[in-house]
């Protein structure tokens, strides 16, 4: 069956395993921001580690011939749900009608704060964060894409790191600026309709690392842009549930609502809005806030051992 992993794509998931393993181990014995700096370094096991990543993509996402593989691809549900979104069905004025209603019934509140997307470009402006090999590079009819990874496995993708990338608003002349090591630094603010992160978070050390990732997406987006997250789940759908929700509580206090969720075979797909008030998305955190709800940005690798 193609589908079936063969010795080599167990050979190649291995190399992205014992990555993300260093570097946890790493973390557990001094810290994140530590660890981070010492994982960052080593550069050969980064570029042994895009390589991997490169190859089993190919083998995964970027086979258009099997139906099957396609129906769980990440690339694929991405692009559609931006299409659905932006153009064919238009989301986002949907959801802009319902956030107005809502504003509108809570006493005291109004919409005279909200701030909409404009008119939309042609292309929509997406920031691929963690792109490794810039799978949504070959849809530049409809997207104008900046893909970037602390180390690209492809030209097209642009070096940087995205915890240290600062973000500036840049009115007059939204850029991408590099440094002297031709590496990004610094991204234009609300300048972007959609941000990925795809299989991103898992990668990043700590929970307050990913926060703070998902804060610079929200200052990186338009309001009524959608940030992207896909993350990698093989239990069934109720495994990781409470996990789920309190992303959703602690995405809802930065300002985004979370606009859809859907459970593919090894994934989970979500789309995180802007909300065109951030009170909206704020209040329902609030509102639907369980006891065990805290602002964090856990993954269930968190709590994983190597004891042996
Ligand atoms: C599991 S791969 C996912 C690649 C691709 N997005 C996909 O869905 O196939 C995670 C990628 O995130 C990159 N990455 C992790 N932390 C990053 C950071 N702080 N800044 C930029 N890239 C990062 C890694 O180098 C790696 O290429």
């Amino acid at each position: 069956m193609a589908t079936e992993a063969t010795e080599e794509h167990k050979r190649l998931a291995n190399i992205i395993k014992s990555c993300h393993d260093s570097l946890r181990i790493l973390t557990k014995q001094y810290g994140a921001e530590k660890a981070w700096q010492e994982h960052t370094k080593d550069t050969k096991r980064l570029q042994e580690y895009a390589e991997a990543m490169h190859q089993l993509a190919n083998i995964w996402e970027t086979n258009t011939t099997n139906q099957d593989l396609m129906a769980r691809s990440r690339v694929k549900w991405t692009i559609e749900y931006c299409m659905a979104y932006f153009f064919s069905e238009r989301i986002y004025l949907e959801k802009r009608l319902r956030e107005q209603r809502l504003l509108e019934s809570w006493e005291g509140f109004d919409c005279s704060q909200c701030q909409y997307l404009e008119t939309l470009p042609e292309k929509i402006r997406v920031l691929d964060v963690g792109s490794c090999f810039n799978p949504f590079g070959k849809s530049q009819q409809q997207f104008e894409v900046t893909a970037i990874d602390l180390c690209p496995a492809t030209e097209d993708v642009l070096k940087g790191d995205f915890l240290k990338i600062q973000v500036q608003s840049m009115p007059d002349e939204p850029k991408t600026v590099l440094d002297e090591h031709n590496e990004v630094c610094t991204l234009p603010a609300s300048y972007y309709e959609c941000v990925v992160f795809s299989l991103l978070l898992e990668y990043i050390p700590s929970s307050e690392l990913r926060l703070q990732c998902c804060q610079k997406a929200y200052d990186l987006l338009k309001y009524e842009g959608i940030l992207i997250i896909i993350t990698p789940d093989s239990q069934h759908v109720g495994k990781n549930a409470a996990i789920m929700k309190n992303w959703r509580y602690s995405l809802g206090m930065l300002g985004f609502s979370r606009i859809r969720f859907e459970k593919l075979p090894h994934i989970t797909c979500l789309a995180f809005r802007k909300a065109s008030d951030p009170r909206v998305a704020q209040r329902w955190s609030q509102l639907h806030r369980e006891p065990y709800m805290e602002l964090t940005v856990d993954i269930p690798q968190d709590n994983k051992t190597f004891d042996d």
